[in-house]
């Protein structure tokens, strides 16, 4: 195991968009966790949701609340909404026709609050921050199952940053914030068995120092974290990888969100940050 080297904190996770869950439910099913015959307990998902905004500011994260809407039950996943970089705001073109509603409620929203917002054609599909996390100086963007290979060259030039694509690979893990979760500027949690063999090849070559989730733990949605600072914030933190995140010197607190998990997100999924600004290409020496 590697030691500890210390931990070079991402330079985003401080200020995050969250919408309350007032309208949540799973009322349809778009990925192989929903169920509409289960109910959702929409007090105990309240107060999930207030302990994980509770959790996130006690590790230092502001939180902005977008408004909820009556018919928008996935409102609640802001990381859903759209791609940030910089005062850049890219919304989503949702897959299914189920959450293209939502697409409007993030474009106003950024736009109000002074994000320059560049929208992607209208032929390709993205969902956003779901499944487009930046590492280092690069966005890894996941695709297949929600988002298209297709998008990439598009949302690269509109957030004026790198995309490295990453071919999804097991339809429980539609989106890249289920297998994949940056910690700092050297590692991340992965889940390669969820990606195609390139995926796999193109994540070894970005990450130095990954830490690989075993089956059941990506089943747990541990890649599913929120990170500030040194801090995880995990649905559930099996003992093996609470040892390793400790020993580089991370500390973690769980949040448990039962509830979404039922709609097949958990805790990243219900934040989208504010944030991200990636430090641009490195100077190309003066000629
Ligand atoms: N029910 C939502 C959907 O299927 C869950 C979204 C989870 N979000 C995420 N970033 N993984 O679209």
């Amino acid at each position: 195991m590697p030691g500890n080297s210390g931990v070079a904190p991402l330079a985003w996770g401080r200020r995050f968009l969250m919408c309350p869950p007032e309208h949540f439910g799973v009322l349809y099913e778009i990925n192989p966790w929903m169920h509409q015959e289960v109910t959702v307990d929409l007090d105990r998902a309240r107060a999930q949701w207030e302990g994980l905004v509770g959790v996130l500011r006690q590790a230092g994260a502001e939180v902005e609340t977008l408004e909820p809407r009556p018919g928008l039950p996935d409102l609640v996943f802001t990381a859903n909404g759209g791609v940030v970089n910089g005062r850049t705001f890219v919304p989503s073109r949702f897959r299914h026709p189920e959450r293209r509603g939502e697409e409007p409620h993030y474009a106003g929203w950024f736009a109000a609050n002074g994000y320059d917002v560049a929208t992607l054609p209208p032929t390709v599909s993205h969902e956003g921050a779901g499944d487009a996390l930046p590492f280092g100086r690069v966005f890894v963007s996941g695709y297949r199952y929600r988002s298209d290979a297709a998008a990439h060259a598009e949302l690269s030039r509109l957030v004026g940053a790198p995309v490295r694509a990453i071919e999804l690979a097991d339809p429980r893990y539609y989106h890249l914030d289920l297998t994949f979760c940056p910690l700092d500027g050297r590692r991340a949690l992965v889940a390669p068995d969820a990606w195609d063999a390139y995926g796999r090849k193109v994540v070894e070559a970005l990450v130095p120092e990954p830490l690989a989730l075993e089956p059941d733990e990506t089943a747990a949605f541990c890649a599913n974290s929120v990170v500030v600072g040194t801090t995880v914030v995990m649905p559930a933190c099996p003992p093996r990888v609470g040892r390793q995140l400790e020993a580089w010197g991370f500390d973690v607190v769980e949040a448990p969100v039962g509830e979404f998990q039922k709609a097949g997100g958990a805790c990243r999924c219900l934040t989208l940050a504010l944030d991200v600004e990636l430090p641009g290409p490195a100077p190309s020496p003066r000629p």
